[in-house]
Order: structure tokens, then sequence, then C-alpha cells
């Protein structure tokens, strides 16, 4: 089992959920952050700290957003750890609850 970032992370990328994970499981790319599903304890104390409310356990991503799990795995391999919180993206919080990011992600 794992935790997942889904789509509502894509041009926010807040990263409040990094300071509170414990084994750092979080690997960052350009404008999206996801968690290495190896790494992840399911400890679950990074769910409530995202303010765009995209983290899930495995167990409850919605049905529309069952294809990041995929995501997070794939691009967890290749994106380096990110470990402390930092600034979000600029636009952050325009970009918070826009529907249908999924195109805007970057590899
Ligand atoms: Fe993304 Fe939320 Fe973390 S927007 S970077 S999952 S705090």
């Amino acid at each position: 089992m794992t935790h997942v970032v889904t789509e509502n992370c894509i041009k926010c990328k807040f990263t409040d959920c990094v300071d509170v994970c414990p084994v750092d499981c979080f690997r960052e790319g350009p404008n999206f952050l996801v968690i290495d599903p190896d790494e992840c304890i399911d400890c679950a104390v990074c769910i409530p700290e995202c303010p765009a409310n995209a983290i899930f356990a495995e167990e409850d991503v919605p049905a529309d957003q069952v294809k990041f799990l995929e995501i997070n795995a794939e691009l967890s391999r290749d994106w380096p750890a990110i470990t402390r919180t930092k600034k979000p993206l600029d636009d952050a919080d325009e970009w918070n609850n826009v529907p249908g990011k999924l195109e805007h992600l970057e590899k």
C-alpha cells in the first residue's frame, strides 16, 4: 500500500506535504510531486497538510484519479527526492482546483 499524489498538485506544488514525511518519500518534478510507493509507510500525515487536497491513500483514490497510481510509481523512479518544504509555484493559488490539469504535467 502507498499514498498517492493526484492531479490537483499539478501547477500548484505547495510542498507542505514534504516536511511532515518521516521517510522522505516525495520526489520532485517541474510542476508536480509524486510519492515513491516503495518508500511510503502509509502513515497518512501528509494528507491534511496539502492545501490542494491532492493526496490520498491508495484505497481512497477517486475513480477518475486511479491513473495517478501508475504516474506516481513511474515518475518516482526518475525524479530526485525533495526533503524540505519550499515556496509553491508562483500562480499556485490560481491553479488550485482547476480541473483537467493532467495535460499540464511536465516530466
Ligand atoms: Fe502537491 Fe499538495 Fe504536496 S499540492 S506538493 S501534494 S502539499
